[in-house]
């Protein structure tokens, strides 16, 4: 699996985003130590609270598969904006990873980083 395959499937992913409050649409593909990739999108609500990310979208799905180890995150937006990945996300990754790289790119930009840089200090019991 290429960071060319994860960046195909993070976009077409995004394709089936449901934001028709934001118009943000978010795709994630998200790779497993296995070799295993599951994928996930933004899913939002009128109750703009319970809206669901893309990163977090994929990471439960994997969990839910059985699958507790990754090594590359990559996140697409249609749109020109890095989708850097938010607090509550950073959080949920790192309970999994604490060596995972990450990917974010826009239909402008890409910028490689990874959950160490962002979240250097996570909360821990
Ligand atoms: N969103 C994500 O999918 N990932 C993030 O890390 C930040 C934000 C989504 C949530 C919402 O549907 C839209 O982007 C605008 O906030």
């Amino acid at each position: 699996m290429t960071i060319k395959d994860l960046i195909a499937k993070a976009k077409e992913v995004s394709s089936k985003a449901y934001a028709p409050y934001s118009n943000y649409k978010v795709g994630a593909a998200l790779l497993t130590k296995s070799g295993k990739v599951f994928t996930g999108c933004n899913v939002e609500n009128s109750s703009y609270g319970l809206t669901n990310c893309a990163e977090r979208t994929a990471v439960f799905k994997a969990v839910s598969e059985g699958e507790r180890e990754f090594i590359e995150l990559v996140i697409y937006v249609d749109s020109d904006s890095l989708p850097v990945p938010c607090g509550a996300c950073r959080q949920v990754l790192s309970e999994f990873c604490s060596n995972l790289k990450i990917t974010v790119i826009s239909n402008k930009e890409q910028l490689e980083t990874t959950i160490k840089e962002l979240l250097p200090l996570r909360f821990k019991l």
